[in-house]
């Protein structure tokens, strides 16, 4: 093929106000102490009651804009991962293409929980492999403090909002996207889910009574599972191309829990250096953990032309992946 796809430009949004730890202790029974050994979170952000989901989103496309000025007419496609969506319809993906006033581009929500911006660049990055589009955008963007129990310790503390946005586009061979893993287990679907809201339990005073419009989660065996499943998907995509563990550049793993990158860096026995960790500035921010790391690692020089860097991401469904990528951007 004379191109491959690659990412050619990042932008990122976190909203202003911080909840610390100590105010979250203020809230339930927890305690700054517990929340960083556990999970190595000390602050997350959280939306603006004015601000949903494509708020978020929208303003991380004016920073993408200010980096790298795009023409709204130029964007072919726009694929939006979230949990979150404004609302159940239209799409979130149809609210931003009108905001951003991309009027050629079509536009899509896709749902894959901490998965989704994986399944949402793969998903885009075929449109351009196929020949038939030349530039899209791809949204991860999350305002999980709208679902999150803000009575139920066991996952409060854990989420938070913001919204990273990157662009693809062709780039020469050599670079840009070489491999991907997409996969779904089931049965952990009881696992971490949203129950109510949908089909099965529509809205109904019971629901909204029995907390049921809100995050349910074992957190304990969601934990075993992303780790046994980010490690498979790390080892396969090394294995099938011929990669050594220190062959990588960066690894940036969802940023669930600490401890999840943690043993995944000590299983392949790589230094702390080649995993990238924000965790602690903004908890786990579902879609849009994976792009506001790459957006963060890309500003900080962690990213260089011609590196190999992993994206692996595990969430709810279950569902995970990852993506192998030859980095095109000067750093
Ligand atoms: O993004 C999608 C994927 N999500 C994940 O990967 C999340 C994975 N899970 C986790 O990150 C962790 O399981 C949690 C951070 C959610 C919980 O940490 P843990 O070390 O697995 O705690 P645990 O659920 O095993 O609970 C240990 C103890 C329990 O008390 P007892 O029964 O031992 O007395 C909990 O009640 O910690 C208690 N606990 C808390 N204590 C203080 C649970 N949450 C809290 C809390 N503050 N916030």
């Amino acid at each position: 093929m004379e191109f491959s796809v690659g990412i050619t430009a990042l932008g990122a949004y976190t909203p202003r106000k911080v909840l610390t730890n100590d105010e979250l202790a203020s809230m339930v029974d927890t305690s700054n102490e517990w929340i960083v050994e556990r999970t190595g979170i000390h602050q997350r952000h959280i939306a603006d009651p004015s601000e949903a989901t494509s708020d978020l989103a929208y303003k991380a496309f004016l920073d993408l804009s200010v980096h790298h000025p795009v023409s709204p007419r130029e964007i072919d496609l726009i694929v939006v991962a979230t949990v979150t969506p404004d609302m159940i319809f239209p799409t979130t993906a149809n609210l931003l293409q009108h905001k951003i006033g991309a009027s050629n581009a079509g536009a899509m929500d896709l749902l894959a929980a901490c998965a989704g911006f994986i399944y949402g660049l793969s998903t885009g990055a075929q449109f351009i492999k196929s020949g038939t589009h030349k530039k899209l955008l791809v949204f991860g963007a999350d305002t999980m403090s709208r679902i999150v129990d803000w009575e139920d310790r066991t996952t409060c503390v854990i989420f938070g909002d913001g919204a990273g946005v990157v662009m693809l586009e062709p780039v020469d061979p050599e670079f840009g996207i070489r491999d991907v893993i997409l996969r779904s287990d089931g049965e952990g679907a009881s696992t971490l889910s949203m129950p109510a809201g949908g089909s099965r339990l529509p809205a109904s005073l019971d629901t909204v009574r029995q907390h049921l419009h809100f995050i349910k989660m074992n957190g304990r065996e969601t934990f075993a599972w992303a780790v046994r499943r980010m490690g498979e998907v790390l080892e396969e995509l090394l294995q099938r191309n011929s990669l050594k563990p220190e062959d990588i550049g960066l690894v940036i793993c969802h940023q669930a829990n600490g401890r999840i990158i943690e043993t995944t860096w000590k299983k392949f026995n790589l230094p702390p250096e080649k995993f990238f960790v924000n965790i602690h500035k903004y908890g786990n921010t579902t879609a849009a953990s994976i792009p506001l790391a790459l957006y963060e690692a890309y500003h900080e020089g962690r990213l260089k032309k011609g590196d190999w860097v992993v994206l692996d991401a595990f969430g709810a469904g279950f569902t995970y992946g990852g993506v192998l990528m030859k980095w095109w951007l000067n750093g």
